[in-house]
């Protein structure tokens, strides 16, 4: 459990000004390779980041990184491993001996740990936390929105349409939150077609506008399907992507960190999302 003592010690280190949180309604949409990227871009920049993995049960945030350091204890709290670009990173799996051990805990012990993870943590001087939330509605994105100052929102969905019918699920939880939504970033928005070259919809038509409408927030970005990305992302070297298309997220977020005074500000504009040619377009 998180204590008074361990809250007071490293409150007087923790100086976070901005908490972002990665949602979405479906699991594999790639919020975490969202979250992840996201922080290498704004470190980038030369902004202090940090990320937590909230995703407890199902932690990928040190696998992208190929991360393995035990974070260790200070007298002035746990003290965040940082990758080799300086982003600090907390997550359930650093605490484990063997990453494929699972965590097989109940909502309370799951929510305890979030709390933790925010109270018990030596963050330092951050720019920005982003915080990788497990997929829905559950225990865990509701102790985040209540437990941690969170200032706005990333929302991940991908173009099948069951996909973005969920997602708004998680954008009523924000709602009800009364946190703002930054943007809508669509993933798996197109692939390449290996033979001809061109740019088409694996996953049917977009539907991110459509959602963008219903829940009042941009579409910040359209992401492709880049198999470098997957190679890179899964050997742990997410520091090297680099992905044009993800350019207009972290913009929105720099901007963000940059004017927000508090959590309640307003979301950001971004440029219109790309349409995608087929082979059909093409023929
Ligand atoms: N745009 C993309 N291009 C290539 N590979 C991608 C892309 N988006 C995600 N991936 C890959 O898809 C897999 C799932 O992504 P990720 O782990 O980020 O999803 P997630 O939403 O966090 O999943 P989970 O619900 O299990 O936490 C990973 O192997 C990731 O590298
Ligand atoms: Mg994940």
């Amino acid at each position: 459990m998180a204590t008074a003592d361990n809250e007071s010690m490293t409150s007087q280190v923790n100086h976070v000004r901005h908490v972002v949180v990665v949602s979405s309604g479906k699991g594999g949409v790639g919020r975490s390779l969202v979250s992840a990227m996201a922080a290498v871009g704004l470190a980038r920049r030369g902004l202090n980041v940090g990320i937590m993995d909230a995703d407890i049960t199902g932690p990928s945030i040190p696998r992208l990184f190929g991360m393995t350091a035990h974070p260790e204890s200070s007298t002035v709290g746990i003290l965040p491993p940082e990758t080799a670009t300086g982003i600090k990173i907390i997550s359930m799996n650093l605490f484990l001996d063997d990453s494929g051990q699972p965590v097989i805990w109940r909502g309370p012990l799951l929510t305890s740990t979030i709390k933790q993870f925010w109270t018990d943590v030596a963050w330092g001087d951050l720019d920005v936390l982003i915080v990788d939330l497990p997929p829905g509605t559950a225990d865990v994105p509701l102790t985040a929105f209540q437990s941690l100052p969170v200032g706005g929102i990333l929302m991940v969905t991908t173009p099948q349409e069951l996909a973005s019918m969920i997602v708004e699920k998680a954008a009523g939880l924000a709602k009800q939150m009364h946190k703002p939504i930054l943007g809508i970033v669509e993933n798996m928005a197109m692939a390449t077609c290996p033979h001809c070259g061109e740019a088409f919809e694996l996953f049917g038509p977009s539907h991110a506008q459509e959602l963008a409408d219903r829940i009042s927030a941009p579409v910040l970005a359209r992401l492709p399907i880049d198999p470098t990305v997957t190679a890179l992302a899964d050997t742990g070297h997410v520091g090297d992507v680099k992905m044009a298309a993800f350019a207009p997220v972290t913009e929105a977020l720099a901007e963000y960190v940059a004017t927000a005074s508090t959590a309640s500000a307003t979301p950001n504009s971004a440029p219109a999302p790309q349409a995608s040619r087929s082979c059909n377009d093409r023929n």
